[in-house]
């Protein structure tokens, strides 16, 4: 590695000392319980990314609050002492192998997978949007209006389909 000298060498990172700047960025394996608790493949995923030489290994989106908002559906959750246990596990099972850890706290507001509150994250926006079909506005669309006049409707263009995309904000 003389191309990156100091890759393996430690580091310190306000109070910790990493062993080495190969740092694993958050990444939720979704592998949790239903609960939210620490699951066995949690364990597995992140003591083998230890376990290959990582340093700093940031455990995945974990949501401070399940009752307003779990970015999927089968994330890790923090947000009771009940959970320090599994929590710790994991931990434990990184620091076994030397690396340093840390855990994303995510919320995901109103794009979270539960609840869903019957709202989809973009695409509610869209649906809100003037002109979507089943609207009243959306009667003023081109095929609407020349049928209205009693002109037969042109097939579809790829320009009217264009024009739709960008009425809808896509
Ligand atoms: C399966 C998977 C899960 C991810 N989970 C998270 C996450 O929980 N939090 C987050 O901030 N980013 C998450 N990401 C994004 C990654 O942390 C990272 O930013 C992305 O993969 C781009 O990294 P790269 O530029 O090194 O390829 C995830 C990515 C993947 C592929």
């Amino acid at each position: 590695m003389a191309s990156f000298p100091h890759l393996f060498s430690p580091i310190q990172l306000g109070g910790l000392e990493l062993p080495n700047r190969v740092v694993h960025v958050p990444t939720d394996i979704s592998s949790s319980h239903a609960d939210g608790e620490v699951s066995e493949r949690d364990i597995h995923h992140h003591a083998d990314i230890a376990r290959g030489g990582a340093g700093f290994i940031i455990v995945g989106a974990t949501t401070p609050d399940m009752k307003t908002g779990r970015p999927t559906v089968t994330c890790l959750v923090a947000d009771g002492d009940n959970y320090i246990p599994g929590l710790a596990r994991l931990a434990e099972s990184m620091h076994r192998y030397g690396a340093k850890c840390a855990v994303q706290l995510q919320h995901p507001g109103r794009q979270c997978a539960i609840p869903r509150y019957n709202t989809l994250g973009a695409t509610d926006r869209v649906l809100k949007l003037r002109g979507r079909p089943g609207t009243r506005s959306s009667t003023r669309t081109p095929r609407r209006r020349a049928r209205r006049s009693g002109r037969p409707p042109s097939p579809r263009s790829s320009s009217s389909s264009t024009s739709s995309v960008r009425r809808h904000g896509a």
